[in-house]
């Protein structure tokens, strides 16, 4: 809890105050009422209330283009050159292209037919779980999905899947708002041992191509109308989809299962009334948003509905953890109601940097946990879960349980 009252003017992302990382939500709630648009840095702001944060995502003014904050973070370096080059941090063209190809691979038929996979995949790991002496839903249960789901979507063998996860999290880690000097080391040796591994890839694609409807590496290697990809666009762009579906939908996942269990009433009404899964998973991405920062540039000035105005050159730090509690957007924002209506939450951005992957996230979801809940009706924490230390990812790193 923040102190009495909250010393806002030091709230600080880069050093967060005691007890935020635990439980960031009364930390928001005091920012939202006092300090809406509250000073980061010069020239550096943080946006709290639902309506600022949707203004800024749908701003013709507000670029994703981060190399300005980029290039003294990283130096040259193949962190740099990775973060500069994926989609999620660029604006048109090459934004544009790189998702128009890669929506084309992530359209509803598509994901209608990866459901038989997930349940399959979902089954096995609950039998397994049966068998785990000392069972942890993260490492054994979360963990596991997201990372066989985008290996399928991009044809990756099995066996040569295990090392995706650490490279994952080590170039994902680095995104946080002040990375120390071995964050940094280990994500520049994630970017360069993956690009090792998918220049070999690509050439047994390019040798033995895939159904570009069903294989998005094939149909990323074909490029558009307008002509390929560079090899550094492909490699980069792969790497970022390998990574954004991963550690996000493991936390939709985990923090998902950890909310229900310490809301018995909703979770007992989840198991009774399973077609509530779909406003159910929303829910969930609501009230423990995986992803809990998103940064946008200003272009040009942006009046922001709560009535101050961004002047150009501004870096934006949008708060979607704080914007999915806004009283002023949800009734009870601090209450899990599974059957909640209407749910605009922007756990999945918003406007023309939506998340690309959300239907394969939600899908996931909307398998594992009703599966999991029905398998083990007694399902209940065991000890304390253990929760990752950062302030961009929201989740778990163990939730251990008793089956
Ligand atoms: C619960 C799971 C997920 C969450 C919470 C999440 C969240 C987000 C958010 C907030 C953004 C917007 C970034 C911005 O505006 O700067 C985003 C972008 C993106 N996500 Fe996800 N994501 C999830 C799962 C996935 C999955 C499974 C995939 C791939 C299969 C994926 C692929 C992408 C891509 C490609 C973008 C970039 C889109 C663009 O820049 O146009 N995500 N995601």
């Amino acid at each position: 809890m923040p102190t009495d009252p909250p010393d806002l003017s030091r709230f600080s992302l880069v050093q967060p105050p005691a007890g935020f990382i635990d439980d960031p939500y009364p930390w928001y709630a005091a920012l939202r009422q006092a300090a809406p648009v509250h000073a980061l840095g010069p020239e550096s702001w943080l946006l709290t209330r639902y309506d600022d944060v949707l203004h800024v995502y749908r701003s013709g003014h507000a670029s994703s283009d981060q190399k300005r904050e980029f290039a003294p973070k990283y130096g040259p370096s193949p962190l740099f050159e990775h973060h500069t080059t994926s989609l999620v941090f660029n604006d048109p063209p090459l934004h544009s292209r790189v998702r128009r190809i890669l929506m084309g691979a992530l359209n509803q038929r598509a994901i209608a037919r990866m459901e038989a996979g997930v349940v399959a995949l979902v089954d096995q790991l609950l039998d397994r779980l049966a068998d785990t002496p000392e069972p942890d839903l993260i490492e054994h249960f979360a963990a596991l999905i997201p990372v066989e789901v985008i290996g399928n979507l991009l044809d990756v063998p099995r066996s040569e899947r295990e090392p995706l996860r650490a490279w994952s999290l080590a170039i994902l880690s680095a995104l946080e708002p002040a990375p120390s000097a071995d964050l940094l080391a280990r994500g520049n040796a994630a970017v360069s041992e993956f690009l090792a591994y998918l220049r070999g890839l690509v050439a047994q694609r390019k040798a033995r191509p895939g159904d570009p409807d069903l294989d998005v590496l094939t149909r990323l290697m074909l490029g558009d109308g307008q002509g390929s990809l560079s090899e550094a666009e492909l490699l980069h762009n792969c790497i970022f989809l390998l990574n954004a579906g991963h550690e996000t939908t493991t936390n939709l996942i985990g923090n998902g299962l950890h909310a229900l269990l310490r809301h018995p009433r909703q979770l007992e009404r989840l198991r009774h009334e399973p077609a509530l899964i779909g406003t159910a998973v929303e829910e969930l991405l609501r009230f423990e948003s995986p992803l809990q920062l998103n940064n946008r540039l200003t272009t040009a000035p942006i009046e922001l509905p709560s009535g101050h105005t961004l002047a150009a050159g501004c870096f934006v730090t949008l708060a979607i953890g704080a914007a999915n509690h806004d009283p002023a957007e949800f009734h009870a924002p601090e209450q899990l109601e599974l059957a909640r209506k209407p749910n605009n939450h922007l756990a999945f951005g918003q406007g023309a940097h939506a998340c690309s992957g959300m239907n394969v996230a939600r899908l996931e979801a909307r398998v594992a946990l009703p599966r999991l809940l029905a398998r083990y009706p007694k399902l209940a924490l065991r000890g304390q879960p253990v929760r990752d230390r950062r302030v961009r990812f929201r989740g778990l790193r163990q939730l251990p349980v008793s089956l």
